[in-house]
């Protein structure tokens, strides 16, 4: 199995204003370091432009945590994914699980959310994971088979999707799945993705969920583990640089 470049992204969520962003941004990418880990900021849409221009040329690409599922049109409040691509992203998170939660996404909402991703040429960060009920239930398996299946558009290749399992009762909680958890969801993942795409094998399958400097390197050291997606942790630059830094080295 070809094993794809680490990637470790940053999901800062509704954090950051403009002063806070700017200069988060250029610590990360006074820290960045060429070859490694593929490293991606994620900040709120109206600091994007501007976090755009401090990344400048640095090693960090810049990403956004939702799109609308339109080129353009009557939809107050929401932003297109060709919008993003002009202000300088190339990913898109689509499917987070606050955004599930908060406005009652469906798969089949973050199906056509990460179509126009693709459409507008941004690589969505696809996200998946079962509440702590449905672990309790045993459910976990068949709940994110049910998601990949779903909420993965039939386009996708390694190259242009990205998947994130993100256990829901483990954002933000400072729990953490075991090692042995981390690796049957994603061997599942694989499996699902391989039987699905003549290049699954090569889908970069993101672990999410409470990921710190100190957990980083056993979690990134799963089988079929090729990042974290990362939210607390990565409003402090020197902790998000440290994960990266605890990055299995594929390049
Ligand atoms: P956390 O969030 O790292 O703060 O747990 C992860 C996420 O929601 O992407």
């Amino acid at each position: 199995m070809s094993s794809p470049r680490v990637l470790i992204a940053g999901n800062w969520k509704m954090n950051g204003r403009l002063s806070e962003a700017t200069s988060l941004a250029q610590a990360v990418a006074k820290g960045a370091k060429t070859g490694g880990a593929e490293l991606l900021i994620c900040p709120p849409f109206p600091v994007l432009a501007s976090v755009k221009g401090v990344l400048a040329s640095a090693p960090v690409a810049l990403g956004a945590q939702d799109c609308h599922a339109k080129v353009s049109g009557a939809h107050t409040g929401d932003v297109a994914a060709e919008m993003l691509r002009d202000v300088g992203c190339s990913y898109v998170i689509v499917g987070h699980s606050e955004r599930r939660t908060d406005h009652e996404e469906t798969d089949g909402d973050v199906r056509a959310k990460a179509e126009a991703a693709l459409r507008a040429g941004l690589k969505p960060i696809v996200c998946v994971g079962e509440t702590l009920a449905q672990r309790d239930a045993a459910q976990t398996l068949g709940v994110v088979a049910d998601q990949i299946a779903h909420s993965i558009p039939e386009t996708a290749t390694a190259a242009n999707v990205v998947v994130a399992y993100e256990p829901v009762w483990a954002i933000g909680t400072g729990r953490t799945p075991t090692v042995e958890q981390v690796a049957e969801v994603h061997a599942k993942i694989r499996a699902d993705l391989e039987a699905r795409f003549a290049d699954g094998a090569s889908f970069r399958i993101l672990y999410g969920g409470s990921v710190k400097g100190s957990n980083a390197a056993e979690l990134l050291a799963v089988a079929n583990v090729d990042g974290a997606l990362i939210g607390g942790a990565s409003l402090k630059a020197e902790e998000f640089l440290a994960i990266a830094a605890a990055a299995p080295d594929r390049t």
